[in-house]
């Protein structure tokens, strides 16, 4: 089974003093997360889409999908305070209640990251199929420089640096058993699911992001999204 999660747990404290998380704020004439979920229903191949959401939230988010959103395979499910324990949720929702087979495989993606591509997307699933561990970058434009305490400590070779996006996808029992081999610490502090895997010893498979495949996270990026939805994206 081919499944997607939608990583809508958070807060967005960063969006500063907002009514709501930013994954419900407007994006031109809709809530940021029903961009987001519109492009995952258009691929065919999923079985289901979790919409993993706060829990004080998840009426409202029901509300959404059913007023935007007729596909039977999207469901709400409650997300956890961390954003790795949100992509575990969605995980055991999968588990209760479709149960779970070796070569299954999730995409999860951000909410928050109206702008993904179907060509994005079936990148993902197809490279989930052969690989165990799948992450979405595009090459640093900017030279990387690597530094503490105002010092620079390294400016590694630009040619091998990436910005990480999402969607990052796996092989769910190889993601599960990654995660099982975390300690607490570790669950606490790693906020890239990818790095899980590759702290387990898993080898991580690079598929081709876009640049305008950006999270929402300042106000300035609201700003942004609604200019390149005005342009026609
Ligand atoms: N996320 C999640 N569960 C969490 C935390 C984050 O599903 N406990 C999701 C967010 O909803 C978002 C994505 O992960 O779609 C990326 O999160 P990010 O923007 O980095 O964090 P937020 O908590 O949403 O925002 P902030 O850090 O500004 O508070």
């Amino acid at each position: 089974m081919i499944y997607a999660q939608i990583l809508a747990g958070g807060k967005g404290t960063r969006m500063g003093n907002v009514k709501m998380p930013k994954q419900f704020l407007s994006l031109a004439d809709k809530p940021i997360l029903i961009h987001t979920v519109e492009k995952f229903v258009l691929e065919n191949r999923f079985d289901a889409i979790l919409v993993v959401c706060p829990s004080d939230w998840v009426s409202h988010t029901q509300t959404l999908i059913d007023r935007y959103i007729a596909d039977e395979r999207v469901k709400v499910v409650v997300g956890g305070s961390e954003r790795n324990e949100t992509l575990m949720k969605g995980i055991e929702y999968i588990q209760d209640n479709f149960g779970l087979n070796d070569d299954d495989i999730v995409v999860t993606h951000d909410a928050v990251r109206p702008f993904i591509t179907e060509r994005i997307i079936s990148d993902n699933i197809e490279a989930a199929l052969k690989n165990k561990a799948v992450d979405t970058v595009i090459p640093a434009i900017d030279t990387i420089v690597q530094g503490e305490n105002e010092e620079v400590e390294d400016i590694p070779v630009r040619d091998k640096m990436y910005q990480g996006q999402t969607p990052q996808s796996f092989n769910i029992k190889a993601l599960m058993s990654a995660y099982n081999q975390l300690t607490e610490d570790q669950k606490a502090i790693l906020s890239d699911s990818a790095k899980i895997c590759l702290l387990a010893g898993e080898k991580v498979k690079m598929v081709r992001g876009e640049s305008f495949n950006f999270k929402i996270t300042t106000p300035y990026d609201l700003k942004m999204a609604n200019a390149l939805v005005e342009i026609g994206e």
